[in-house]
């Protein structure tokens, strides 16, 4: 085991902070809207919300425990909780998807940025909805805009990483959410009120079965997993950073909750305003970016409340881009037996060659397609709706039935200290519940069921 004392997160709000800070960003904001617009609203709310009860909940538990109890990255946390075993795949397949996952999650990121610049240069206002919807398309698809915003934001999270975990994570995440959270209310309050917002409302909540197909379903377990930074080892690495007095079972229920509400609220701000404004609910990946400009222009000081609400969601996106570049950070560092800086440069350089790519998806790359999807689609798809439910599968798997119910309920109840009365309940859904369902729902997804 380690000797040398590993970095703890101080508060308890330090925990959860950073947790939700990993969780909370662009998978609430941008991809929950744009996936729930394209399979079916408000029946992917219902099957979102249920999977995120039965299978999140159980698989954020379970890889806090992992993490805090084995206090190393996700492969070595399986290296040490299962000797000679071979776990440890199920940590390098979260690697993985900890590179893919950064490559086009900063490129998404950089999106907002190039958001920020336009709320800043006010070029948004006195513009048409149809102009308004081009500009998105326009900048995606330029040659080097994409490509540079994303290299900006990659650095800026490898700027944070190399700073530390207390100093660098913590200090960013606990103070700002708070105000991204009331800036999506007073989004929601104008487009709830905008002429025409009953017929948004009605396609975010209402649950048409008839809409319901096998892959609405695999989509609505990918982001669950993608929106709650399950599945990879972000929350076994961050677990392994928490403190040992810390309740996990109240920090992954609350971490959940926090989550799912404002993918909720960002999805009441979003679709009464799709539909006022005459925009497809599938659009697809620009949904969120040709709608929320849209908003703005219709709320008195607005200028002021799009640069602020650029600047929050681009915080957001940055506490869960470290938050992932964590985790590859980690592995390399106590695998490879090399620092923390020279680790971050390894990641940067390889996500960096990758991101590009990504980022020119529209443009430079735009006639390199596999299956009808850009470098973007298939690192999207790939990430969220396989290599995520796969990790999550094994993760469950190995706390139900592997870890040893005396440790998983020694690190539940930290030693004994407190009670985990929940305990059989957890112990149930890892075991049967949570598998199964991802099984199902993968291979019904595939297409082999
Ligand atoms: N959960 C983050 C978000 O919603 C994205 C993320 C996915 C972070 C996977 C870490 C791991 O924005």
């Amino acid at each position: 085991m380690q000797t040398k004392q590993r970095d703890s997160f101080g508060s308890r709000f330090g925990v959860i902070a950073a947790a939700a800070g990993s969780a909370i960003g662009l998978g609430n904001i941008w991809r929950f809207p744009y996936v729930l617009g394209e399979n079916g609203g408000g029946i992917f709310l219902l099957i979102y919300l249920i999977l995120v009860t039965m299978v999140g909940i159980p698989v954020m538990l379970s890889e806090f425990t992992i993490g805090r109890r084995a206090q190393r990255n996700p492969y070595g946390s399986f290296r040490v909780l299962a000797p000679g075993k071979p776990w440890c795949l199920v940590g390098l397949v979260g690697i993985l998807a900890a590179f893919m996952i950064l490559a086009f999650y900063t490129v998404v990121a950089g999106w907002t940025l190039e958001y920020l610049y336009q709320a800043i240069n006010n070029g948004f206002s006195g513009k048409s909805p149809e102009t308004i919807k081009n500009m998105f398309d326009v900048f995606r698809s330029s040659t080097f805009r994409p490509i540079l915003w994303f290299l900006i934001f990659m650095f800026m999270t490898a700027w944070i990483v190399v700073s530390g975990i207390r100093k660098g994570i913590e200090k960013y995440t606990k103070v700002l959410m708070p105000f991204l959270f009331i800036l999506i209310l007073v989004l929601d309050i104008r487009a709830i009120t905008l002429p025409g917002a009953g017929e948004g409302l009605r396609f975010l909540f209402k649950a048409d079965f008839s809409k319901i197909s096998t892959e609405t379903i695999l989509e609505a377990l990918g982001q669950g997993f993608f929106s709650l930074s399950i599945g990879m080892g972000t929350l076994i690495t961050y677990g392994s950073y928490i403190n040992k007095k810390e309740k996990l079972g109240n920090a992954a229920l609350n971490v959940t909750i926090a989550d799912t509400l404002i993918a909720v609220l960002a999805g009441i701000a979003i679709f009464p305003a799709v539909f006022a404004f005459g925009i497809e609910p599938g659009a697809g990946t620009g949904l969120v970016f040709k709608t929320l400009p849209l908003i703005f222009l219709e709320i008195p000081g607005g200028y002021f409340f799009s640069i602020l609400f650029f600047l929050l969601l681009s915080i957001a996106a940055l506490t869960s881009t470290i938050s992932v570049l964590e985790v590859i950070v980690a592995f390399f560092s106590e695998e490879l037996n090399i620092s923390r800086k020279t680790a971050t440069i390894l990641a940067v350089l390889t996500v960096g060659i990758l991101g590009v790519m990504v980022a020119g998806s529209w443009g430079w790359f735009s006639r390199f397609h596999v299956f009808k999807q850009n470098f973007f689609g298939i690192f999207d798809f790939t990430t969220a709706n396989i290599l995520l439910p796969v990790g999550g599968f094994f993760i469950v798997i190995f706390v139900g039935w592997f870890m040893g119910t005396q440790n998983v309920k020694d690190e539940l109840s930290n030693g004994g200290d407190i009670r985990a009365s929940y305990l059989p309940v957890f112990v149930f859904l890892v075991r049967y519940v949570a598998p199964l369902a991802i099984a199902l729902v993968f291979m019904n997804g595939l297409g082999w069921i």
